[in-house]
């Protein structure tokens, strides 16, 4: 049951719940500074996966990588090789909307893209994806219960970080009224539509594309922190 990208041989290595975030070291440092009793079940191109118990809850937390093709491939074997039934990303964005700003914590809706990943893989013509309901409904209890404010909107998933071609605040911003960008979640919905599973995407505003605000590490630490603590509530939860 390994694959090329997962070296885990045994299903129950995984929990039912996965948290995402983009960067390895990140789920790493969310093993580390929350979870007990973990075991660290991915070393394959060093994309790190830890298996733990938060609150007495097993819980895994495992890295995407960046961009869609990374997260498609990591999320589908989850999902589909391993059982898994419940992805939460948690991860940066850039905002498009002086209302969303830096250290916001957004709960993503649904995600619009120009990407061709869901026709390709799935034949959906859509371009736009939804997180799950009742998963987006846990995570938004978790934050009140917490009492931490999210901003609950449509998000843009972008195959592409360096743009120089057109105008996004025409085609993308006005259009479908996304609060801020990232380039994962249109293609983690999809694969969890496909494989009747459940997706949902937090992300922290780490850099605004209106007011090109800068974040010192240490407070872009906090308000990560604030957005790990909302999913693994949840993910306690479920
Ligand atoms: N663009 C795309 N993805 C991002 C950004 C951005 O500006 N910031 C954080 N993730």
């Amino acid at each position: 049951m390994a694959t090329p990208h997962i070296e885990v041989n045994d299903k129950n290595k995984f929990a039912k719940t996965v948290l995402m975030p983009g960067d390895p070291l990140r789920a790493e440092y969310i093993a580390k500074t929350y979870l007990t009793d973990v075991e660290k079940i991915n070393n394959v191109r060093n994309m790190f996966g830890f298996t733990g118990y938060y609150k007495g809850k097993k819980v895994t937390v495992m890295g995407s990588g960046m961009g869609m093709p990374s997260i498609g491939i990591y999320s589908y074997e989850l999902f589909d090789i391993y059982g898994v039934e419940n992805i939460i990303r948690i991860g940066s964005c850039g905002s498009y909307m002086e209302r969303a700003k830096v250290y916001d914590v957004i709960l993503a809706t649904q995600a619009y893209s120009e990407s061709s990943y869901a026709k390709v893989a799935f034949g959906y013509p859509e371009n736009i994806m939804d997180s799950n309901k009742e998963l987006f409904a846990e995570i938004k209890a978790s934050a009140q219960k917490l009492n931490y404010p999210i901003i609950e909107d449509i998000i843009h998933s972008s195959d592409v970080f360096y743009r120089t071609n057109g105008n996004v605040f025409e085609d993308v911003v006005e259009k479908y009224g996304c609060v801020g960008v990232e380039m994962e979640s249109f293609a983690l919905f999809a694969n969890a539509k496909k494989l009747g599973k459940r997706a949902a995407c937090l992300l922290t505003v780490s850099d605004s594309l209106v007011t090109h605000e800068v974040t010192t590490s240490e407070e872009r630490q906090t308000s990560f922190n604030k957005m790990m603590e909302i999913a693994l509530e949840t993910a306690a939860n479920l």
